[in-house]
C-alpha cells in the first residue's frame, strides 16, 4: 500500500504536470517507501485549542517515527474537508484521520474511502453516519459529560439563590459534535431547575471575534445594564470574547459579578480563572496524537480497535488552580 502512494502521486504529478504534490517527496527518494501515509483533514485553527490539536498531531506524526503526513487545513468549511479527503483517495494514503467540523453530510464520501479500502480515524468530533462500518474508530471528548460537570457545578454555586438564575448562552459551530452535547447538557439542566433563566443563545462558532460581536450586540439590545448571573461559554475563545464585550460595557466577572463557564481549559483561560475574571474552566484535552497514534499502531498490527474512545477530563476553578500546574500546561 506505501508503494501504491508513490505509484498514485508520481501518475497525479504526471497529470497536473507537478513535481511536487502534497507529500510528494522530490527527489522521489525511494527510502521513504517505508512510511505509513497519512492524510489528515483539520477543522481549522479556530481557536487555541485547534491549534493544540493540530500541533498534537504533527508531533507524532514525524517521518522520523515513520510517518508522511498529509495535513490539511479545511478553514472551518466542511466542503474543504470533502474535497480533502477525495485527494486523499486519489492518493492512496494509508489512514485517513478525520476531524469532522460537523456531524452530518458524511455518508456519501466516507462510502468512497471505504470503497477505496482506506480505514478512516474520526478524531476530536464524531460524524453522524448511517453505517458504523464507514469508520474504523473514534478518539475524542464526552462533550455531553462536559457540559453536565458545568451544569452540576452551577447547580451547586446557585443552590442559594433565591430569585432567577440568568444565563446567556454561547454556542460553539452549529451542529458540531462539541456544540451539540454541551448546549444538551445545559438545556436539560435549564429544563431542571425551574428558576434557572436561559436569557438568549448566541452563536459564537468557537472564535472570540465572533463572540465579542454578537455579545457586543446583544448586551446594545438590553434596556440599561440587565442583570446577568451566568454566561455559558462553549470554548475558551468565546469566554475571551464574552469577556471584553461584559467589561466593555461594565459588568463585572468574577465572584461579586457575572459567573463565566468555558471549555477547553487551555492556559490562557486557566489563568483568567485564577485570577477570577473566569468562574469555571471545565478540561477538554487537544493531546489526542498519541491516542490516534495507538490506533494506528493496533491496526498494523491486525488489531481491530476500539470504536470508540474518551480521554478523562477534570475541571478548575480558582480554587484548585496553582500558577505552576498552569505554567506545567502543554497548551
Ligand atoms: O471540538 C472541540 C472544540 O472545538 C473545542 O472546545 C474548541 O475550542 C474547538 O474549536
Amino acid at each position: 500500500m506505501k508503494r501504491t502512494f508513490l505509484t498514485a502521486l508520481l501518475a497525479l504529478s504526471l497529470l497536473f504536470g507537478s513535481a511536487c504534490g502534497a507529500g510528494m517527496n522530490p527527489q522521489g527518494d525511494s527510502s521513504n517507501e517505508d512510511l505509513t501515509v497519512i492524510g489528515m483533514c483539520q477543522v481549522g485553527a479556530e481557536s487555541d485549542w485547534r491549534v493544540a490539536n493540530s500541533e498534537s498531531m504533527k508531533a507524532v506524526f514525524t517521518e522520523e517515527r515513520g510517518y508522511r503526513l498529509l495535513f490539511e487545513d479545511a478553514r472551518q468549511k466542511q466542503e474543504n474537508q470533502i474535497t480533502a479527503i477525495r485527494k486523499f483517495i486519489q492518493q492512496q494514503v494509508d489512514y485517513i484521520v478525520l476531524m469532522p467540523i460537523s456531524e452530518s453530510g458524511w455518508d456519501s464520501v466516507l462510502q468512497e474511502a471505504k470503497e477505496a479500502e482506506i480505514p478512516v480515524i474520526l478524531v476530536d468530533r464524531m460524524a453522524d453516519v448511517g453505517d458504523e462500518s464507514l469508520y474504523a474508530a473514534h478518539i475524542g471528548s464526552d462533550f455531553l459529560k462536559e457540559g453536565r460537570l458545568a451544569a452540576a457545578w452551577m447547580e451547586d454555586a446557585f443552590r442559594e439563590a433565591e430569585g432567577p438564575v440568568r444565563i446567556i448562552h454561547i454556542q460553539g459551530t452549529l451542529g458540531s459534535t462539541a456544540q451539540l452535547g454541551r448546549t444538551a447538557a445545559l438545556e436539560e439542566a435549564v429544563e431542571a431547575h425551574e428558576n434557572w433563566e436561559l436569557l438568549t443563545q448566541l452563536d459564537g462558532d468557537f472564535t472570540q471575534a465572533k463572540t465579542y460581536e454578537v455579545m457586543t450586540e446583544y448586551l446594545s439590545s438590553l434596556p440599561g445594564s440587565g442583570d446577568i448571573d451566568v454566561v455559558y461559554c462553549e470554548n475558551d475563545n468565546i469566554a475571551f470574547g464574552a469577556l471584553q464585550a461584559l467589561e466593555e460595557r461594565g459588568y463585572a466577572c468574577g465572584r461579586e459579578g457575572v459567573s463565566v463557564i468555558t471549555f477547553d481549559a487551555t492556559r490562557g483561560a486557566l489563568a483568567e480563572c485564577l485570577n477570577g475574571r473566569i468562574a469555571l474552566a471545565v478540561e477538554c484535552n487537544p493531546l489526542l496524537g498519541p491516542l490516534v497514534e495507538t490506533v494506528i499502531q493496533d491496526m498494523e498490527a491486525g488489531r481491530t480497535p476500539d470504536k470508540h474512545s474518551y480521554v478523562e477530563e477534570q475541571t478548575f476553578t480558582a480554587e484548585n488552580l496553582t500558577k505552576a500546574l498552569i505554567e506545567s500546561r502543554e497548551y
